[in-house]
């Protein structure tokens, strides 16, 4: 990590957007926040339509999962379903059916280890084999065989279900990072909040690396001076802040990282202990799903601080409001004209390329004339 500098972070709020949304009940910004959006521009009309990237991505909390649990669920344009084993680990399979197309994630049923179809009780174990069929002596030999273009590898840690998604089913080249506050008795239950955005995983990635939209779009009073690390699937930055709060200003850092496309992290420390995980995941190649969970040292939560562990969890989720009113219809401009000042977007853009794959990327490569080959 690189050295940190020291930034302000007083707020000079209103920022222009909160006029979309000042006037909305808690109740009413909540629906927002995954409503569907009314009067937008098709994606060919925004150039959205950019590769879905290859990496670990949050299928479901793990407490969303039972043992035995079956759930349909619908990323990367697929229909997938997700379910536990007796084992305990979770397996992801692509919905459909391969005998005759049932949707598995609509009545399946887990049996043992494996997912029982409700159309005419094929069992698929997680690799995505058939292991039996019960009214006939013998199986197709092909359904025998794993298949990596209809099971997904799992994972599971820091309380989320991740499933790894690349377009040709290439094997995981990394693994999702596991936090052990999430595990430790002295940190809160999660705390969840959700998003669905109108827009592509890269374009929110690319936020972090967009240095000047801090200070307009969520009213910090300085564009914050920091570092981005790249570090192969990994980027990382550091920030010293200075903030107000009711016992006055207090020295903070804030560390923040993503790991792959799909697993960024900020830990919020000095203030009020605070580790927010994120698992961003497309729906799509233009709408993408976000879910923040936050974990606070109890004992901050908990005693006098409590007004202010909520604050810094409001302040958070208020700024991801902020920026969803611009991703929801922005257009995505291939070689922007950048000034001093704008942070480092094509470093950002260069390194995020590492994982687009397969034919989408070719014909985005295709798509977009001066593109920098790998
Ligand atoms: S469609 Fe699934 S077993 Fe026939
Ligand atoms: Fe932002």
């Amino acid at each position: 990590m690189s050295e940190a500098r020291q930034v302000q972070d007083a707020r000079t709020a209103p920022v222009l957007v909160w006029n979309q949304l000042k006037d909305l009940t808690t109740e009413e910004l909540t629906r927002w926040r995954t409503d569907p959006i009314k009067n937008n521009r098709s994606p060919e009309e925004r150039g959205i339509n950019l590769p879905m990237p290859c990496g670990w991505f949050v299928v479901c909390y793990s407490d969303e999962l039972e043992i035995g649990e079956v759930k349909p669920v619908n990323y990367f344009e697929r229909e997938l379903v997700v379910w536990r084993g007796e084992d305990g680990s979770p397996r992801v399979l692509d919905a459909y059916c391969p005998h005759l197309g049932a949707h598995m994630g609509y009545g399946g049923k887990v049996n043992g280890n494996d997912l029982q179809c409700p159309f005419h009780s094929w069992q698929w174990n997680g690799d995505g084999a058939c292991v039996d069929v019960p009214y006939s002596k013998s199986i197709p030999p092909k359904m025998k065989k794993p298949s990596c273009e209809r099971a997904y590898h799992t994972r599971e840690t820091s309380g989320f279900v991740w499933m790894w998604y690349h377009p040709e089913g290439t094997e995981p080249t990394y693994e999702p990072r596991t936090f052990d506050e999430v595990a430790d008795p002295d940190w809160s239950d999660y705390e969840k909040h959700e998003w669905i955005v109108y827009g592509p995983m890269q374009t929110i990635a690319e936020n972090g690396a967009d240095t000047a939209h801090f200070q307009y779009i969520h009213g910090v009073a300085d564009s914050p001076d920091y570092d981005i690390n790249f570090d192969g699937h990994c980027r990382t930055a550091e920030v010293y802040v200075k903030m107000g709060t009711p016992k006055g200003i207090v020295d903070g850092t804030i560390a923040y990282g993503v790991d792959g496309p799909g697993q960024p992290w900020t830990r919020f420390t000095g203030i009020c202990e605070t580790l927010m995980l994120a698992g961003v995941t497309p729906i799509s190649k233009h709408i993408t799903h976000l879910r923040f969970a936050f974990t606070q040292l109890k004992s901050d939560r908990d005693g006098e601080s409590g007004g202010l562990a909520k604050a810094v969890i409001k302040d958070i989720c208020k700024q991801l409001d902020q920026d969803k009113v611009v991703w929801d219809r922005q257009k995505y401009i291939e070689n922007p004209p950048l000034c001093q000042g704008d942070g480092p977007i094509n470093d950002f853009r260069n390194f995020f390329r590492q994982f687009y794959a397969g034919e989408e990327f070719d014909k985005y490569r295709e798509r977009v004339a001066g593109l920098t080959p790998d």
